[in-house]
């Protein structure tokens, strides 16, 4: 049987870390992480989604870049053909469709965020923060979101970019972008950070985000004061912590089939997981303190980030530059995540069906551009209330979609494939951990947590149990 083998390899071990954290760390950490935090009431939102990156995300990481690995092959050839090698149907490669999928959902609209953030950088620029208080930001924010020719014009480029960075490869395109970008990005966080304590509510931030009451986020109350219990916030938490992570749909998997057999596993994931949340958790500290501060709703939606950031930027000395640098290299974060969404099917079609890397990009790219167009509507003429289904715009749904239920589901698969299609002795060959009774605790969570709580959490907020 002469399955193509991929053949392109990270030159080494820090390469791969710095693709692995530059896929992991993006809008999800800057833009979504705080939005959502907010929609869900706060601290018990934040306590479940970090046990869910412990217990879940990061067992299901190791999973994925020692499958990865082992099948030195696009998800979907991977998939094939361990099943095939140890005996179990090809239909596991159905696996990996779904995560080619949810890829082409996820960019279609992180390609419009990341086109706020490349508008932002032209505004901060041009001075246009100056002086905002909390209602000319959002009218600026609202100016862009309701015009449909501004949205489409960033997407456009913004999608145009991330394919040129695939058309190049993984290696030649990806590596240098992130080496030194990365670290900077943190570094003007934790500026902003600073500024949040100088002139923000930071306390009251402060014990927004990790004060647990776990009454405010669990029981939804109508005006008339009914309260009912509700589980959907930790669907939104795990969907979070696999779409911040970058897992269950093959990215860190076809990742992790670049990565040379010597480097470790379980080492490179905790320190992806905790830069991850590292990020994740300051972006949380330097919004909300402004939040409280200038009166903002923590659950204003999606628009978050970009209404309360530029507040701070307009008024703090150095502004102007420190908010062109901030979505400048918010830019190259979502350019280094949404490179990783489409990888999957760009190994697909290069490997399968030996479309070149430039040709492939083409193709997937005017494909994902596509759909990315009813994205830019919904915030503008498919924003009414007839376009709806559940009270939610087309951005939203396909955000809940993939987030919440593709990226779950696949990564059940992927734990259940690690767990126990795959045999022990495979697992335990590949991951290489030095110490023995480690791997027993991971292949306990992968093969019984793991996929346990997937299921629970799945059939708790679908109102089954
Ligand atoms: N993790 C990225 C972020 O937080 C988004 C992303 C990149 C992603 N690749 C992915 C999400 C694969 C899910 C699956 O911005």
């Amino acid at each position: 049987m002469a399955e193509k083998r991929i053949h392109n390899q990270w030159s080494s071990r820090l390469a791969f870390m710095l693709a692995a954290i530059g896929s992991a760390v993006g809008l999800g950490n800057i833009w979504k992480f705080p939005y959502i935090t907010g929609e869900h009431g706060g601290g018990a939102f934040v306590l479940v989604y970090l046990v869910c990156v412990a217990l879940i995300g990061i067992p299901v990481m190791m999973a994925e870049i020692m499958l990865g690995r082992r099948g030195r092959a696009n998800p979907i050839n991977t998939l094939r053909t361990l099943a095939q090698e140890e005996g179990r149907s090809p239909l596991w490669a159905g696996v990996g469709w779904l995560g080619v999928f949810a890829g082409f959902i996820i960019l279609s609209f992180y390609s419009v965020v990341a086109g706020w953030a490349l508008a932002y950088i032209i505004e901060a620029m041009m001075g246009h923060f100056q002086g905002l208080s909390g209602e000319t930001s959002g009218k600026l924010f609202g100016a862009l979101t309701g015009s449909p020719e501004r949205l489409l014009f960033w997407h456009s480029l913004f999608m145009l970019m991330t394919m040129v960075v695939v058309a190049r490869g993984v290696r030649s395109g990806l590596e240098r972008l992130v080496t030194w970008l990365m670290p900077l990005l943190f570094v003007l966080l934790a500026v902003l950070v600073g500024y949040a304590m100088a002139a923000g509510d930071f306390s009251r931030g402060f014990h927004y985000l990790f004060d647990v009451n776990f009454s405010e986020v669990f029981y939804r109350c109508s005006p008339e004061g009914q309260c009912t219990f509700t589980a959907e916030p930790v669907l939104v938490a795990l969907g979070h912590a696999f779409f911040t992570l970058s897992l269950g749909m093959g990215a860190i998997m076809v990742y992790g089939s670049y990565m040379p057999k010597e480097a470790s596993i379980a080492g490179s994931t905790l320190m992806i997981a905790v830069a991850d949340t590292l990020v994740a958790l300051m972006a949380g500290l330097a919004i909300f303190p402004l939040v409280f501060a200038e009166g903002l709703q923590p659950g204003a939606g999606p628009g978050l980030v970009f209404v309360t950031l530029p507040i701070a930027f307009g008024n703090m000395p150095g502004g102007q530059l420190v908010g062109t640098l901030f979505f400048l290299l918010l830019v190259f974060a979502a350019w280094s995540s949404s490179i990783s969404l489409v990888e999957p099917a760009v190994a697909f079609l290069t490997e399968n069906e030996h479309l070149t890397r430039p040709r492939a990009a083409g193709l997937i790219g005017i494909t994902a551009w596509v759909l990315g167009i009813g994205s830019v509507l919904s915030f503008n003429l498919w924003s009414g209330e007839e376009y709806q289904v559940f009270g939610k715009t087309l951005f939203d749904i396909k955000d809940y979609l993939a987030s919440n239920i593709m990226l779950p589901l696949g990564g059940l698969f992927i734990a259940l494939f690690a767990g126990w299609a795959l045999t022990r002795r495979s697992a335990e060959e590949e991951l290489a951990m030095r110490s023995p009774g480690l791997f027993g605790k991971w292949y306990f969570v992968i093969r019984y947590i793991a996929p346990a709580g997937i299921t629970l959490v799945f059939l708790n907020a679908t109102g089954l149990i």
